[in-house]
């Protein structure tokens, strides 16, 4: 089945909904909002995009705000089965791609489990558009060879972290940190224990693709301190390429 196939009665479509931006969703993804009969929302997915739905489709907030109002995980599972279960065309509407980050997989086990059928409409993550906006290629000929994105939830040498910093600090690549400002000082402070140099370029985008983008610059020693105060989503770039970053926006308004 391909991406634009019609959505059929009884599925789930799982929709990245990219960084903020509508102009940055996919025209499948466009397609399968046109089509919901129910919108399940995160709150990072571009909002202008429920304008694209029927005036009927149902519209559930599911939003998982950190450090705020959380819908449990499991009870968005248990609405995608009991809407698919009712017959009706399910769309998963998350930010970015459902995939990184995103518990997308999860959403589509527990339909696998419950024998729900889904679509996965991959698109536009926030690890290379959010750099990309902000002026700064997550790799570039003869600078670097490869970027690693890294979740920054947890810090380093936390119970749950699962990340080597040792072996990034000298992987070699441009290291993109997601969901890192408020670890920042301690993720860099990992990093500059693990040899990586104090002057190695770094950069914060904040709320990439929206009005009021934002980016500060500075090096791998300063980035904690040049993030003080900034208002997530935020995305870190670690690198010789973060010495691209521009505050000038990159992207025409497409509300
Ligand atoms: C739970 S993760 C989800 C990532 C998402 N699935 C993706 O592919 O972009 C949320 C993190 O993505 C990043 N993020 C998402 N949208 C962003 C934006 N518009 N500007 C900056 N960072 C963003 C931030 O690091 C934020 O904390």
């Amino acid at each position: 089945m391909g991406t634009l196939a019609p959505l059929l009665p009884g599925t789930v479509t799982l929709v990245a909904g990219g960084p903020g931006d509508p102009g940055l969703m996919t025209v499948a993804g466009r397609a399968a909002v046109e089509q919901a009969d129910v919108l399940l929302v995160d709150h990072l997915a571009p909002q202008e995009a429920l304008g694209w739905a029927r005036p009927d489709t149902e519209v559930l907030d599911v939003a998982k705000l950190p450090r705020g109002r959380t819908t449990p995980q499991e009870r968005i599972n248990a609405l995608l089965v009991a809407h698919a279960r009712a017959g009706r065309r399910v769309v998963r509407l998350k930010g970015g791609d459902g995939f990184v980050f995103g518990r997308g997989m999860e959403e589509v086990l527990a339909c696998a489990e419950a024998g729900v059928d889904t679509r996965v409409l991959p698109g536009v993550t926030s690890a290379v558009a959010v750099p990309a906006l902000g002026g700064i290629p997550v790799t570039h000929r003869g600078v670097v060879h490869g970027f690693s994105v890294i979740s920054g939830h947890v810090p380093p040498g936390h119970p749950t972290c699962t990340l080597d910093y040792a072996a990034l600090a000298r992987s070699g690549t441009t290291l993109v940190v997601l969901m890192g400002v408020a670890n920042l000082a301690a993720i860099a402070g990992e990093l500059l224990a693990h040899g990586l140099p104090g002057g190695t370029p770094a950069a914060v985008v904040a709320r990439g693709g929206h009005p009021d983008q934002e980016v500060r610059a500075a090096t791998l020693a300063t980035v904690a301190d040049a993030a003080a105060g900034i208002a997530p989503p935020a995305v870190t770039v670690i690198g010789e390429v973060a010495a691209f970053a521009t505050p000038t926006r990159q992207l025409e308004e497409t509300r």
